[in-house]
């Protein structure tokens, strides 16, 4: 080889060297610049940018304030509407009660039963104890009348529910 080739080779891989320190720098500066950015932020406030840029130009106005139009039906839909349910579900089941259960002795009388839709009697018997009193009675018979109305299958829920639909029929 003659000496100017091996000035240029030797030039050559001065230069390739060179290169390849400076393109480490640069990775290493991109790497460190690149990880002390919070990548959370930045995409937190993108994302906040862009919904500011397609927020639609009109909107519905509910009565119900603090609701957006997206979150009003979920609402009615999850408090409203079961508690509703339930309210009828249970006067439903004290009437059922009842009328399977306690109607025989409690709509005539018969053995001294006070009688469904005598208010007074109601009144008197509501104030001697209140409404547990007449659950307890009910529940563990009182004079005449056997327990839980002679249907021991009813469950204690039951019999209170039939007690106070006799109770709201006979204010
Ligand atoms: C066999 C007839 C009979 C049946 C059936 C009957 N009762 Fe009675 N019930 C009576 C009699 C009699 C009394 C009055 C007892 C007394 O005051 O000595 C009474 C009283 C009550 C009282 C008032 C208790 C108090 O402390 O004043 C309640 C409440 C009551 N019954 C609920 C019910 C319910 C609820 C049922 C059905 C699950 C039922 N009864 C079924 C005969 C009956």
């Amino acid at each position: 080889m003659e000496t100017t080739d091996k000035q240029f080779i030797l030039t050559f891989l001065e230069v390739i060297t060179a290169l390849v320190f400076i393109t480490l720098v640069i990775l290493v500066l991109a790497n460190q610049i690149g990880s002390s950015v919070d990548e959370g932020k930045i995409s937190q406030a993108l994302i906040e940018r862009s919904n500011e840029r397609i927020r639609p130009v009109g909107q519905v106005n509910l009565k119900s304030q603090g609701l957006t139009a997206a979150e009003k039906p979920v609402a009615e839909i999850s408090v409203t509407e079961p508690a509703k349910a339930t309210v009828v579900l249970d006067q439903n089941i004290g009437e059922k009660i009842y009328g399977e259960n306690c109607q025989s002795c409690h709509q005539s009388g018969i053995a001294g039963a006070p009688v469904v839709g005598n208010i007074q009697e109601w009144q008197r018997r509501l104030s001697v104890g209140g409404k547990d009193k007449l659950y307890s009675s009910a529940l563990r018979g009182l004079g005449a009348m056997p327990i839980k109305g002679g249907n021991p299958s009813l469950s204690d829920a039951e019999v209170k529910a039939a007690v106070d639909f006799m109770i709201q029929s006979s204010q």
